[in-house]
């Protein structure tokens, strides 16, 4: 186990030896682990190329680190608690022992099946305990996992097989969503259709035992690949810097890219972050509402957890099913003590009424948490009051998928908090602010882009296949820092507010999307000539999606038209893409080398057409004021 910070003094004592010695410190973190083979030397590199190793030549395997060193403290103890959608079903409660002989009897079917350490498995599942096991079974052989979340299209999925040229897809039959019964596998099948060549077979989990169309010699089902399989399997030796996973994400350009994170530094990186954020003690239930198909969910309900050794439930349904009293019902039958969820449900569930909380008893919660946007005074306030009736600390966590675990954040009932404010680096982080020119802001009270300025272990590698991209992205913007994509302000105690992307990425219900993603979809709609995408503030969602589109010929059904482009967009990416505004433009406001003014068209989104600047440099001014005056009709 990672060493746990206990007190405010200790922290800042801790955080200073991390950063004049941080090779020193993640050694003596990395050591508490189980290793094949030690290091050799703890950290080479530079983020010019970039090029970044932890841990170098060391061996291990991080289900060992996760299952088999708890076995004999821990082996009866619950590793995972699953609540199904249905209140109907039961819920599954499956200890250490019993995970980790089912890791190992589907690791042994996927080496049946041929997979090979490096191979790629793409992962597409709905919340259930085999979308867990899947994902260790692949860890277990030195396989690359790929989940991609549930809610994405066909188009999308076969796009992220492509690229990761996956040899394997795992799916189940149906996802079962609040009301809804999803045809998951359905999915995977039009997704192949589209010319997955990599793919050799497809293993289908039963989970709502729904009637399935099979294709004969590529669909396999999970019960007949596991029959008869060991419960036991050796787990394969990797190097720190072998891939563990693929996780995509959206960026400013193109499609998603392939964020990739390595074995060892992200193995130290989650559980060192995991233990001392949520101060994790014996007995604790924790609670991540995220999906395992984004990072949340793969550091803090998969990896953090297990490799602390904790008890962590996993919740295959919807806030607001069958009521939106279902989070809190589930907090007090399984007695969580650790919640953790995103403002966009917090917000959600105080829209929805006090009268779900009241009656409502959770003296067993201790902690909460937030990710995944910016939260509003508000709902920080309902949740401070409502949920944790203001003795439960609550920890506003900034990360990235990019960076693979928590960045700034509290230490749970150490910190001392400022509602809203992620607070302070953990230790080994070092971030800055930098303005527009590159140069570093220093000082208190100001306000800047968010860079890092030295590795932390489970930092990003590369993005798969094409490293200059990572360059690009992460390296390029600011000499010898890794940029983030996020503006913050540093106040005058030195805490960090998270103020949201300065790039063009919209963060809806913190789920992050590409804007030039979203307009090649709309592009792709009938009658539409070209369209631009900005992000307005949305009271549940943080922020909506509005679309300007250009059509080619005049559109008399207006709103069969808008279906046509929302339709296109669920196809294209998911429903969790589709625009909340679309309003029919004239033209788009665009600089003399073509550069579309998105600044003008967030401004006149947010219904703030006061002060647009100055606009007299565009190459066509007039239409700007035929936008402003569509928009009280459109
Ligand atoms: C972006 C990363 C980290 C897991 C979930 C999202 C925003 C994340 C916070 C927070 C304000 C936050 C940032 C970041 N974000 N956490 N606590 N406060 N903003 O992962 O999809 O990679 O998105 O989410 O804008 O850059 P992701």
């Amino acid at each position: 186990m990672t060493t746990q910070i206990r007190s405010l003094e200790e922290y800042h004592k801790v955080y200073a030896h991390s950063v004049a010695n941080p090779e020193a410190f993640w050694d003596e973190q990395a050591r508490t682990f189980q290793w094949r083979k030690p290091w050799r030397e703890t950290l080479r590199w530079n983020f010019r190329e970039p090029k970044i190793k932890w841990f170098v030549g060391g061996k291990l395997n991080i289900t060992e680190n996760c299952l088999d060193r708890h076995l004999e403290t821990r082996g009866k103890q619950v590793a995972m608690i699953w609540e199904p959608n249905d209140l109907k079903r039961k819920a599954r409660k499956i200890t250490y022992k019993q995970l980790h002989g089912l890791v190992c009897q589907f690791a042994n079917a996927l080496k049946a099946q041929g997979v090979k350490k490096g191979d790629r498995v793409c992962i597409y599942m709905p919340m259930t305990p085999e979308l867990s096991i899947a994902v260790l079974a692949c860890a277990r052989i030195g396989a690359i996992h790929s989940v991609v979340f549930a809610g994405f299209s066909a188009v999308s999925v076969s796009d992220r097989i492509k690229d990761a040229q996956c040899s394997i897809v795992i799916t189940s039959d149906f996802n079962s969503r609040g009301p809804k019964n999803i045809p998951v596998k359905q999915v995977i099948d039009e997704a192949l259709a589209m010319g997955c060549d990599s793919v050799r077979n497809v293993i289908v989990h039963q989970n709502t035992g729904d009637a399935l169309k099979m294709t004969e010699g590529r669909d396999l089902w999970w019960h007949d690949v596991v029959k008869g399989k060991r419960k036991s399997c050796k787990a394969t030796a990797v190097d720190s810097e072998d891939e563990l996973f693929i996780l995509y994400t959206s960026g400013s350009t193109g499609k998603p890219k392939g964020v990739v994170h390595t074995q060892g530094g992200y193995m130290v990186y989650c559980e060192y972050t995991f233990r001392n954020v949520f101060q994790i003690q014996e007995g604790d239930v924790y609670w991540c509402t995220a999906d395992v198909g984004w990072i949340t969910g793969h550091s803090y309900i998969i990896y953090g957890p297990l490799l602390a050794g904790a008890t962590a439930l996993m919740f295959e349904g919807i806030p607001t099913y069958p009521d939106a009293g279902r989070f809190w019902d589930v907090i007090q039958r399984h007695k969580v003590s650790i919640f953790y969820t995103a403002p966009t449900a917090i917000r959600a569930l105080m829209a929805a009424g006090d009268q779900w909380v009241k009656g409502r008893r959770m003296p067993s919660l201790r902690i909460l948490g937030t990710v995944g946007e910016p939260i509003n005074d508000e709902a920080w306030h309902w949740y401070n009051e409502k949920i944790g009736k203001k003795r439960c600390p609550i920890v506003d966590t900034w990360w990235q998928t990019e960076t693979g675990g928590m960045m700034i954040s509290p230490l749970a009932g150490i910190t001392p908090l400022k509602p809203c404010l992620a607070t302070l680096p953990l230790p080994g982080v070092q971030p800055c602010l930098v303005d527009a020119n590159g140069h570093e802001i220093e000082g208190n009270d100001v306000e800047g882009m968010l860079c890092i300025k030295f590795p932390w272990p489970s930092i990003i590698r590369t993005t798969y296949g094409d490293h200059e991209r990572c360059r690009q992205t992460y390296f390029a913007t600011f000499k010898d820092k890794y940029f983030t994509g996020d503006g913050a302000r540093r106040d005058v105690d030195g805490y960090y507010r998270i103020i949201g992307r300065v790039d063009d990425v919209i963060n809806v219900s913190g789920h992050r999307i590409g804007t030039a993603e979203v307009e090649d979809a709309i592009n792709k709609a009938p009658m539409v000539v070209e369209s631009a995408v900005v992000g307005f503030p949305h009271d549940i969602k943080g922020q909506g999606i509005y679309a300007y589109v250009i059509t080619s010929v005049p559109i008399a059904d207006v709103a069969a038209f808008k279906k046509g482009v929302l339709d296109t967009v669920t196809k294209e990416i998911g429903p969790i893409a589709k625009p909340d505004v679309v309003q029919i433009v004239p033209g788009l406001p665009k600089t003399r080398s073509g550069k579309i003014m998105r600044r003008i068209l967030r401004k006149i989104a947010e219904g703030d057409t006061s002060n647009l600047g100055d606009t007299t440099t565009l190459l066509n001014p007039e239409v700007v004021d035929e936008i402003k005056a569509s928009r009280l009709v459109g």
